[in-house]
């Protein structure tokens, strides 16, 4: 990941899960300038996004789902969660919550990669990792991209 930016370190946090607290006002200092990328914007994606978006961090959404992602830019919830129209009007309102369909240059200028993809169970009871691989893809032609881009 070294490559994704030639400012920043990325991290990347593979299944995270979050819990949602009362939205508070914007973070202070460094903090307020942290970009997160979430791939996948499922029930943990989604609802982190909203959590994070209304504590004043800015956040890139990542899903293969076209129709998930015009809703969200539409502000429409692809959830039902308590809080979350809310929180995504607000950071809508704000320029705090984005998505798109594909990882681009704009990975480059987020300081940190949660991914939030779903793990099904395989026939033969294991993990089955297909979409982790694919957003692993995505993340690696991204960082490509930065890198030839300088960004
Ligand atoms: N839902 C829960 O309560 C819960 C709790 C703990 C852990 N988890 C774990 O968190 C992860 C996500 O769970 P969830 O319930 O949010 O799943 P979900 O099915 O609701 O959402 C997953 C999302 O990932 C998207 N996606 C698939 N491939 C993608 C790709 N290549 N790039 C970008 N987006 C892609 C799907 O379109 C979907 O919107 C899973 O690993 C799950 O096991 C979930």
């Amino acid at each position: 990941m070294a490559g994704l930016s030639m400012r920043r370190a990325i991290r990347i946090w593979v299944g995270a899960s979050t819990v949602c607290g009362p939205p508070r006002a914007a973070a202070k200092g460094w903090e307020n300038r942290v970009k997160i990328a979430i791939f996948g914007l499922g029930y943990v994606g989604f609802t982190a996004a909203c959590c994070m978006s209304s504590q004043g961090r800015s956040v890139l959404g990542i899903d293969v789902n076209a129709r998930k992602v015009a809703d969200i830019l539409a502000g429409i919830s692809p959830i039902l969660e308590p809080g979350v129209d809310a929180m995504l009007a607000e950071g809508l309102r704000c320029g705090l919550i984005d998505a798109a369909c594909e990882a681009d240059a704009r990975l480059g200028d987020c300081d940190m990669a949660i991914v939030c993809v779903g793990t099904p169970s395989s026939a033969d009871g294991s993990h089955d990792m297909r979409y982790i691989v694919q957003v692993t893809e995505q993340i690696t032609r991204a960082a490509g991209f930065a890198a030839r881009t300088g960004r």
